[in-house]
């Protein structure tokens, strides 16, 4: 199967748009999650932009190994020197060059004329050239370009000679149809397309970014420029989860395949969401919360009795641990007795009639039944009180400067009369709260989710927080209401904790007041 190069634009396109800037020090935690995935190119920033683009541009390129680092530059000799220079530290490097070729860019923006644009572009790529081995050129605005004229500035610039050409929906006005078949065209019309890659770069204004960008592949890209969760420019870019997995799931339309380690992008979106602070929609595909959830009890019986009958794409494929089920009103008995054992309790059959009146009561009071609530009904406890432990008291100290990390100490106390304080040190409260927590129950907590949301308005608003984590294989859930949003995380694990002791108490597995002072 031939490959589609993935180039990210996160820290470019992605960056650049409002509400999406990030620190150096986050660039590089991106940087880092997108060498893991294993993509092409990485393009770090604009280093004529701003000596913070320059900087960061240069640290990426100093620290991270395996992908290529891509620099971008208008066609004009300052900005390409910055690139150069930016790039120097990089093993693997390419500069990115671009200058629109559209009528109305021509005349409104540059006021050029044809012949000065693809003078300006061969200039540009020359001199590009004369640094590294590596260079792109795009066609700013080429959807909207003529086509002959977009095949004579390509051919120009083959010539002079960039080795990846694109051609970019800038402004996300194509169709899946139409981009397919420019990309068919300048495939069969352009000299010397067959020595370089030809590449696109769709924006979404109308939604169709991934569609567009997976119609230039079959035209004949085999370079595909997007972005984790889709950010950029206005409404975005393609979404690199989102092409890698349709290549993927339908690699028997496409035939094509990507470099991409899948299992890391539900990771590398969740940490660019919270590094941005722009939560991705429970409903995003791939790699939104409710992707492998399920709560209809047709659809949950399906999937119990057989995943593909409503999933696709396996979750584990893309870094989920397992399709969820959420206990709702709409959820029937198989997903009731599938949730109860992997809690740990063996429903027997006398008992699920008593357990599913008692939860359908509760799931049209409450939205959401949660495991705390459907583990009340089981033994038959009320909610939030079931557990060895209880909190006593919490302290948590952040910070946001200085040499120490953030701390938390807590003192929990546990139903047979013994109580344990401990401080815990963290990369952040939560962190902290979890490390005070290993240390007084022994246990080893591994978070695998958080999702935190203000669930009303106001000073006295009350944060939610949802946490699933990993102890002894098994995966938790718990749930936090508070003021504090801090202190609803660690209620949150507490509830946590709680469920894997009992669990372990069912197995015999381990002592509850190991370490109990
Ligand atoms: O959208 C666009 O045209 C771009 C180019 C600079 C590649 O971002
Ligand atoms: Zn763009």
């Amino acid at each position: 199967m031939a490959t589609i190069k993935i180039f990210d634009t996160s820290l470019r396109d992605g960056e650049q748009s409002p509400g999406f800037s990030m620190t150096l020090g986050q660039k590089l935690r991106v940087a880092r999650a997108l060498a893991e995935m294993r993509v092409d190119i990485i393009e770090a920033g604009f280093p004529a932009a701003s000596p913070g683009d320059f900087e960061a541009v240069q640290a990426v390129a100093s620290e991270i190994q395996g992908p290529t680092i891509a620099a971008l530059c208008r066609t004009v000799p300052r900005d390409i020197e910055r690139s150069a220079a930016a790039l120097e530290p990089a093993a693997s490097k390419r500069i990115h060059t671009f200058i629109a070729t559209s009528p109305i860019h021509r005349k409104e923006k540059l006021q050029m004329t044809r012949a000065q644009v693809i003078q300006r572009a061969v200039e540009g790529v020359t001199l590009a050239r004369s640094f590294v081995e590596d260079v792109e050129f795009s066609a700013e605005d080429g959807i909207r370009t003529e086509r002959d004229y977009l095949a004579e500035v390509l051919t120009a610039v083959i010539e002079a000679g960039a080795t990846t050409v694109n051609i970019p929906d800038t402004v996300g006005y194509a169709t899946p149809q139409e981009i397919r078949d420019l990309f068919a065209w300048l495939r069969d019309t352009v000299p010397g397309m067959e020595r370089v890659t030809m590449s696109t770069h769709c924006h979404d204004d109308l939604g169709l970014a991934v569609a567009n960008s997976l119609g230039a592949v079959e035209g004949g890209a085999r370079q595909l420029e997007c972005t984790l969760n889709g950010i950029g420019e206005r409404a975005g870019n393609a979404a690199l989860e989102e092409v890698v997995m349709a290549l993927r799931t339908r690699a028997d339309h496409y035939g094509l395949e990507t470099n991409i380690d899948t299992r890391k992008l539900h990771n590398a979106s969740h940490l660019l969401a919270a590094v941005t602070g722009n939560f991705v929609p429970r409903n995003k595909a791939v790699v939104g919360e409710n992707a492998f959830a399920h709560e209809s009890g047709i659809h949950q019986h399906g999937v119990l009795a057989s995943r593909e009958t409503y999933e696709i794409m396996k979750p584990e494929d893309v870094g989920v641990l397992k399709s969820q089920l959420v206990l709702g009103k709409h959820s029937g008995k198989a997903a009731v007795i599938d949730r109860a054992r992997d809690m740990g309790f063996e429903l027997e059959a006398h008992e699920v009639e008593d357990v599913m009146v008692r939860f359908k009561e509760l799931a049209d009071r409450k939205k959401r039944v949660f495991d705390s609530d459907l583990e009340a009904i089981i033994t038959g406890k009320q909610a939030g009180t079931t557990g060895p432990w209880s909190l006593q008291w919490l302290s948590v100290v952040s910070r946001v400067s200085g040499e120490e990390d953030p701390t938390a100490s807590l003192t929990l106390a546990h139903e047979n009369g013994q109580t344990a304080t401990q401080t815990g040190e963290g990369d952040g409260p939560v962190d902290a709260i979890v490390k005070a927590l290993e240390a007084i129950t022994g246990m080893e907590i591994t978070v695998s989710n958080l999702a935190m949301r203000s669930i009303s308005m106001g000073e006295d608003a009350q944060g939610e927080s949802s946490m699933r984590a990993i102890i002894d294989g098994i995966e938790y859930s718990g749930h936090g209401l508070s003021t504090d949003i801090v202190a609803a995380c660690a209620e949150a694990l507490l509830e946590i904790v709680n469920r894997a002791s009992r669990q372990s108490d069912r197995r015999g597995t381990r002592e509850p007041e190991s370490n109990a002072a």
